[in-house]
């Protein structure tokens, strides 16, 4: 397979190299594009230092799958162009998540609709993506009417240049020195605030109306009501959530959301109550599973109930997902 990557050098691009070294996939080529700041300078693969081109529609000739992770702007620039060069793009941004007939695919939950024909894939909203991993297995076999989620996120969602604003944040506060914020818009050590993301009329910010309306297309139930607060927490990696669950009918047992969660491809159950043992970013960051547990009824409520995720955005938010797609599409018979 011949394949570009647009943002190589960002949070997600990195991500992205490091996963089809890991999963040893067959390339002829891998293409590395950023911004201009970045034209000629190398990024290593495969033992190989490899130099970034700057991100331009011509650049983006002679691939099989272009992969663009480099913000909205960049993706409506070059996903055109890219497909009609004869590629399938795979877009982390948010620029085509919503368009009607464009699928949204988690392919976990639905992969069918990954086909020879579709040639651009947007990959959701990290966060959404954590949480439609946990509440498909559960919603399929008892629906779900109404999900109340709470998200802790980490700077890593915000990019490389957050992640670094948070080590140098930690190291300032700690050496008593003045924390200046440059990317984020508050003190981000040992500090928490709601989603950096613009607010519109309703009160609703950015961040949350993506999860509410993308979590509702991936799981193809238009009229689920989703409740979303999102708030950024001075972790480096990895986002967590908090949900609270009501069924259409009487919730489930405990074990009974323990057995659905446990069988479903991408979800591992940390759920240790003995050890006050929890899904926590320590344990999902760097990994390729959403972490599912903490699983409670509702004391007030028999159609309530309780649970907790924690997932790599990094990953299975974004360059996983990504490259899951890639893998799926060339796996698909010719016909398909
Ligand atoms: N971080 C996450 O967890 C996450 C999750 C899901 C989706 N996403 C989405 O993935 C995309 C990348 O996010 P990120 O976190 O990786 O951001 P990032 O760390 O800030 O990286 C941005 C990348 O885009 C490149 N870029 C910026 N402007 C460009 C331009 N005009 N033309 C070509 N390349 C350009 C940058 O290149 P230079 O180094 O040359 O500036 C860099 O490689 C965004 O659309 C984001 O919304 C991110």
């Amino acid at each position: 397979m011949r394949i570009g990557i647009v943002g190589a050098t960002g949070a997600v691009g990195r991500e992205i190299m490091e996963i089809l070294a890991e999963r040893q996939i067959p390339l002829t080529e891998l293409r590395l594009l950023a911004s201009a700041r970045s034209a000629g300078t190398k990024l290593p693969f495969r033992g190989q230092e490899l130099e970034i081109q700057t991100a331009r529609p011509e650049a983006l000739a002679d691939l099989d799958y272009v992969l663009l992770s480099a913000g909205s702007g960049p993706s409506l620039a070059l996903a055109g162009p890219a497909q009609a060069a004869g590629a399938v793009v795979i877009d982390n941004s948010s620029a085509f998540r919503m368009e009607p007939g464009v699928p949204l695919v988690v392919p976990e939950v639905n992969g069918h609709l990954i086909t020879r024909q579709q040639t651009l894939y947007p990959v959701g909203n990290c966060t959404a993506i954590l949480l439609v991993m946990a509440l498909t297995p559960i919603h399929r076999a008892f629906p779900i009417e109404r999900v109340i989620v709470s998200t802790y996120q980490s700077a890593s969602g915000a990019g490389a240049a957050a992640m670094e604003e948070l080590q140098e944040q930690t190291q300032a506060f700690l050496n008593q020195e003045p924390v200046v914020p440059r990317i984020m818009p508050h003190p981000y050590a040992f500090n928490l605030f709601s989603h950096n993301t613009t607010i519109d009329e309703t009160g609703w910010n950015g961040e949350e109306s993506k999860v509410r309306a993308e979590a509702r297309k991936i799981m193809e139930a238009p009229d689920l009501q989703l409740n979303v607060t999102c708030v950024r927490v001075p972790v480096l990696r990895a986002h967590t959530e908090t949900v609270h669950i009501t069924f259409r009918d009487q919730a489930p047992t405990e074990d009974q959301v323990r057995e659905l969660c446990a069988a479903f491809p991408g979800v591992r159950v940390v759920d240790d109550r003995a050890n006050n043992h929890f899904p926590m970013p320590v344990d999902s960051s760097h990994g390729d599973e959403v972490l599912v547990g903490r699983f409670r009824r509702d004391p007030d409520d028999v159609r309530g109930f309780n649970l907790m995720l924690s997932g790599d955005q990094l990953r299975k938010g974004a360059a996983l997902n990504a490259v899951q797609i890639l893998e799926a599409h060339a796996a698909l018979p010719p016909s398909e």
